[in-house]
């Protein structure tokens, strides 16, 4: 009875608490937002991921990753543009099929992360031919969590986080999840420097870097 009830909470009210929480940004919506779409990122990474959004939006969010939180960053960006990069391909008509407001594109990274190493000594195997509408953008706002990186097969994200440091405008943000495994961290020191590191918070699934991306040309 107590499973059939929370089943039905969850149904009814994920939908619109993605919904208020992308107008009422508070701590409390976020946690309820969280619980009802089991988002991973936790409430604290997602505030402060919205405060720089709220900051500059309208903006230009490029998001590495479809997750149960995608159609909150549309939301909350609903006036600027929002874009998804995702490799895995039933996750990605999953997702897309539950809100046909988000704009996706399907891509393959063509990597395995046990090849970190060799890639992280040749720039040219981590370039990738990305959508139009993704290359031709300067990006003021790039968050990445994505793609899989838990295990050696997985693609890991080292194109992920080299093309964040690619696509972002000058004065742009960089949120980048898990850094507390080896190859975001060691990738997010050559890529996104030390010197832009604003804020590291932690927490149990994965710590979260924000980057002040200052050097870019444009
Ligand atoms: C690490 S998740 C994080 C998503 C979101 N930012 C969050 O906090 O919940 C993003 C990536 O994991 C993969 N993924 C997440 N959940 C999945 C699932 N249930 N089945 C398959 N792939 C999944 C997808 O390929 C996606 O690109």
């Amino acid at each position: 009875m107590k499973t059939i009830l929370k089943e039905f909470i969850k149904q009814n009210l994920a939908r619109p608490s993605i919904i208020l929480t992308g107008v009422w940004t508070s701590r409390f919506n976020i946690l309820l937002m969280r619980k009802l779409n089991g988002i991973q990122l936790s409430t604290l990474q997602i505030k402060v991921i919205c405060k720089t959004i709220k900051r500059k939006t309208p903006c230009k969010l490029l998001v590495f990753g479809l997750g149960n939180d995608s159609s909150f960053w549309t939301s909350l960006n609903r006036k600027g543009i929002t874009v998804f990069l995702e490799d895995n391909k039933e996750w990605f008509q999953k997702i897309t099929e539950k809100s046909k407001k988000i704009k996706a594109f399907l891509v393959n990274y063509e990597t395995q992360r046990k090849d970190w190493k060799t890639m992280l000594k040749n720039e040219s195997l981590l370039e990738m031919t990305l959508p139009d509408d993704v290359e031709k953008e300067a990006w003021d706002v790039i968050l990445v969590d994505a793609p899989a990186g838990w295990n050696n097969e997985n693609p890991g994200r080292m194109k992920s986080i080299f093309l964040s440091s690619k696509l972002i405008r000058n004065s742009g943000d960089i949120f980048v999840h898990d850094c507390d495994r080896k190859v975001e961290e060691i990738y997010c020191d050559k890529f996104l420097q030390k010197g832009n590191l604003k804020l590291e918070i932690k927490a149990p699934i994965g710590f979260l870097r924000h980057y002040h991306i200052m050097n870019r040309p444009f």
